[in-house]
This record gives C-alpha cells, sequence and structure tokens, in this order.
C-alpha cells in the first residue's frame, strides 16, 4: 500500500509550519515538523551546556535522547519526559538547531526518526530537505518561500503579539545568516527539488497559499 506524501520544503519564516497543518487537518493526514526534530536535539544539547564544535558530542545526544511528540492542535514535545514545547520557538532555539543541523552524522542519525512519521492515511512532512532527502518518493513537493525582509517582518509581528520583545534588524540579519548556513552546508542543504511545485507566498495571503496546496494534491 503506498502512503502518500507531500513535503513542504522552504527557509525559514516561509509559513511552512501553518501552511502544513491546515493542509493535514484537512486531509486527516500525519504531521512531521522536522524543524522540531532538529530544536529538541538543540535545547538537549544547550541544557547539557555541550560544546557545539564537538560533532562527537552532538551526535551522542541525538542518539540518546528520546523524543516523544503529540500532534494535536497545538504541537507538544517532551524530551526524556520534560515537556519542551516552550522553549522550542525561541529564537535561540532556531539558531542552535541551524547550527546542529550542519553536521552531517546529526542528520544521518534523525533520518529514521522523520522516516518513522510515514503512516497512513498519509503524510504532510515540513522542512528543509524533505523532498530531497528524506521523502525523495513523495508525489506531492512543495517548495514555499518569501522574500527575507517580508519573512522577518512575519516574525517580527509573530513576536510582537506573543508580547516578546523583538527587534526587526537584529531578526532580518538572523534570518539571513540562517538560510545561507542551511543553503550552504554540505549535508542536504536547502535546495528545491526538480519536481517541487514553487511558490512565493511574498504577496499571497494564507488562505491563498493553503488553497494552491490543497490544488496540488486533488
Ligand atoms: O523549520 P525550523 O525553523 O523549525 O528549523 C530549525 C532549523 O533546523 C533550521 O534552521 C534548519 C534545521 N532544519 C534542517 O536542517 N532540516 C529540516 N528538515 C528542518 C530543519
Amino acid at each position: 500500500m503506498v502512503i502518500p506524501v507531500l513535503t513542504i520544503d522552504g527557509p525559514s519564516g516561509a509559513g511552512k509550519g501553518t501552511v502544513s497543518r491546515a493542509v493535514a487537518k484537512k486531509l486527516g493526514w500525519n504531521y512531521l515538523d522536522s524543524g522540531s526534530i532538529y530544536r529538541s536535539l538543540a535545547v538537549a544539547a544547550l541544557k547539557q551546556q555541550a560544546d557545539f564544535g564537538n560533532e562527537a558530542l552532538i551526535v551522542n545526544i541525538a542518539k540518546a535522547m528520546v523524543l516523544e511528540f503529540d500532534c494535536g492542535d497545538e504541537l507538544v514535545v517532551r524530551l526524556d519526559g520534560v515537556d519542551i514545547t516552550g522553549q522550542l520557538g525561541l529564537e535561540s532555539t532556531g539558531n542552535a538547531a541551524s547550527i546542529v543541523a550542519a553536521l552531517p552524522e546529526v542528520r544521518q542519525v534523525l533520518l529514521q526518526k522523520q522516516k518513522d512519521f510515514k503512516k497512513l492515511p498519509g503524510l504532510v512532512a515540513d522542512g528543509r530537505d524533505m523532498g530531497t532527502v528524506v521523502f525523495p518518493e513523495a508525489k506531492n513537493k512543495v517548495f514555499l518561500t518569501a522574500s527575507a525582509v517580508e519573512r522577518a517582518q512575519r516574525r517580527y509581528k509573530q513576536l510582537i503579539e506573543k508580547g516578546i520583545d523583538a527587534n526587526l534588524i537584529q531578526i532580518t540579519t538572523e534570518i539571513s545568516e540562517r538560510d545561507r548556513r542551511d543553503m550552504e552546508r554540505k549535508t542536504a542543504p536547502l535546495a528545491i527539488a526538480d519536481d517541487a511545485l514553487y511558490i512565493d507566498s511574498s504577496d499571497m495571503t494564507l488562505a491563498a497559499v493553503i488553497e494552491e496546496v490543497l490544488n496540488l494534491i486533488h
């Protein structure tokens, strides 16, 4: 039995998470937020005050961590039995995740954890290399992006709405730095799969993006 997979890749802040969750809900499919796996590893490494330059140590932390995902309306993630959901969305966690994600052996160790999400009736997988490396066999692939300025503005708005102090210039710089790191790394860099539908959401509403992705499936 072929399990249908829709992959949604793209840079940080393009709206992949929101679009993927909405599409998964609409289709009744499972949802993989692969960034949260790298973010969880970053939380585990930061907790242990690990040296991010020590690949062997980071790999050991990745192998040892036990992750549980509750994919309800809101994603809840437990690391070794402790709820770390609140720490996952922090800018510092995202930046640290991008650093550990550049380590080739880390990606190898976390590959199976991601593949395990492929279950009936289907999977929507969101990340950087879902369509190119983790699920190259997927029938439907999307590359969702927006300009760096637009993505920084959206992120800034989100943080301010949550009552978190934010600086637009700093966010823009961090987004550009993260793009560069995610695109230039040797292993599984952020890249557009040959068979992906390219969507630039800079001037699109969220509803329009969701509709375009659903049209691809139907
Ligand atoms: O999608 P996100 O912002 O939660 O991802 C956090 C970091 O994890 C991102 O900067 C790069 C890395 N990542 C990755 O390398 N591969 C993925 N499939 C998902 C995320």
